[in-house]
């Protein structure tokens, strides 16, 4: 469907538009989008970021609602919970359900909202940078409404939580305290740190996830014991931080928090605030990052494991993400490109997408969840790096391979990276929500400009 065949082209992109669409009307509820109906039947705070990235097409309020939804369950501490619940689905419907967290109770301390249940982690803090696309999309509406003013305080809280609770390896970057929190669940990063976790026992508690996903796709038994084990001792000390047996700092996670500080700065200055210390920030961390967690030998970003004190030598595509940084010295951008582009990674050879794990790695499998599938927003958050680096033509071809895949997998959560075979769900809502996006720079056709920002 590239620029070279407009008619078929045509008939593909408005099937995207309509189904992208559709996909995120059947999972709005109302205030919020679920990420998929039957899999994921709350509200997700990453996901919730990605979705409004594509919402802003074709409803900028309700771009705008997303995020002031999930804004609203902020707690008094600053951090923004991974899931939001919502109280009319049954308690089964999920696991773990808020009777597990106990957000108000466990939370209290920690500033939990009494009206709404929450998890006690969090997710990647991509939500600057969503609420500042959303902006961008319909600057007249956001003003309007105050949607930026009413933003930034709780943006800004969200990072001042980040950086200053959860920089448990001293040097400036951010760790995550469970698999989750960073995303990528059974990342095979995670396999060393996390054997060092007595799982919690199998009789516990009952996942939901199988009855919705084949095993196939998705975490190990042994993975959940260990998850489970992780959140019930952090929500047996409260939720106070510093104190848990997994600490992690990851390319991803904080590369996402830079991108956000870029963009926390750019609506600072929308709100007539100075952006300088906002940007000063970013490259700070830019320059932690790459200090702490590039490898010049591998030519990629690694994870750092706080805990056991050691870099952990696990090529996944969270070391790629990185990219999307402005500020990136010009090597790293370069080797960071060879290996995506090699046999690592196989882009523009061997897949058709990026897998989330090494093609070479001894832990990678095409359809288990974190440990090889290709996934959308990676794929998204790469387009928009390589597109900032000058790479258009390897965007232009990311871009339409995502198109092509998110249209044969009916927005499939996640697919074989080299097939593009469905995995995990169907109907996927960041799916569907970044191709709004990436269809929406296709049509305009503008590399660089609009409001990529
Ligand atoms: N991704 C996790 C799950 O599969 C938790 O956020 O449920």
């Amino acid at each position: 469907m590239g620029a070279g065949t407009p008619r078929a082209g045509a008939t593909h992109l408005r099937a995207l538009r309509t189904g992208a669409a559709d996909v995120l009307d059947g999972n709005w509820t109302g205030t919020s989008t679920v990420p998929s109906r039957r899999l994921y039947p709350h509200q997700w705070s990453w996901d919730s970021a990605f979705v409004a990235i594509g919402l802003r097409h074709i409803s900028p309020l309700r771009a705008q609602t997303e995020l002031e939804t999930l804004l609203n369950a902020q707690w008094g501490d600053g951090r923004v919970p991974h899931i939001v619940f919502n109280p009319s689905v049954p308690l089964d419907a999920y696991f773990p359900s808020p009777d597990f967290w106990r957000s108000s109770a466990a939370g209290r301390a920690a500033g939990a909202p009494r009206t709404v249940q929450t998890s006690g982690i969090v997710q990647p803090p991509v939500h600057a940078l969503a609420a500042w696309l959303v902006h961008r999309s319909d600057p007249g509406l956001s003003r309007a409404r105050g949607f930026l003013a009413r933003v930034y305080p709780r943006l800004a809280a969200w990072h001042r939580y980040l950086l200053h609770r959860r920089d448990l390896g001293g040097g400036g970057l951010v760790s995550v305290v469970h698999p989750w929190e960073q995303g990528m669940d059974n990342a095979p990063s995670w396999d060393a740190p996390l054997a060092r976790v007595v799982p919690a026992p199998a009789r516990s508690f009952r996942r939901a996830d199988l009855a919705h996903g084949s095993a196939e796709d998705r975490p190990t038994d042994l993975d959940y014991g260990r998850y489970v084990r992780l959140a019930t001792d952090y929500r047996d000390g409260q939720y106070a931080d510093g104190h848990g047996d997994f600490a992690v700092e990851d390319p991803s996670f904080n590369a996402l928090l830079i991108a956000s500080e870029h963009a926390l700065a750019h609506i600072a200055r929308e709100l007539g605030a100075s952006a300088t210390a906002r940007h000063a920030r970013a490259e700070r961390l830019t320059a932690a990052l790459v200090d702490r967690l590039w490898d010049p030998a591998e030519g990629m970003f690694l994870c750092r494991d706080v805990r056991g004190g050691e870099m952990i030598v696990e090529r996944g595509v969270s070391g790629l993400v990185p990219l999307l940084l402005p500020g990136l010295p010009r090597e790293v951008v370069g080797a960071v490109v060879r290996t995506l582009e090699g046999p690592h990674f196989g882009l523009g050879t061997t897949t058709r997408l990026v897998p989330s794990y090494d093609l070479l790695g001894e832990a990678f499998d095409p359809h288990r969840y974190w440990r090889g599938p290709a996934w959308f927003n990676t794929s998204w958050l790469l387009e928009r790096g390589l597109r900032l680096h000058g790479r258009t033509a390897q965007a232009d071809a990311l871009r339409e391979a995502a198109l092509t895949t998110a249209l044969t997998s009916d927005f499939a959560e996640y697919v074989d990276p080299y097939t593009g075979e469905a995995c995990g769900a169907t109907r996927f809502s960041w799916t569907a929500a970044l191709t709004l996006d990436l269809l929406h720079h296709h049509v305009a056709s503008t590399p660089k400009g609009g409001d990529r920002g």
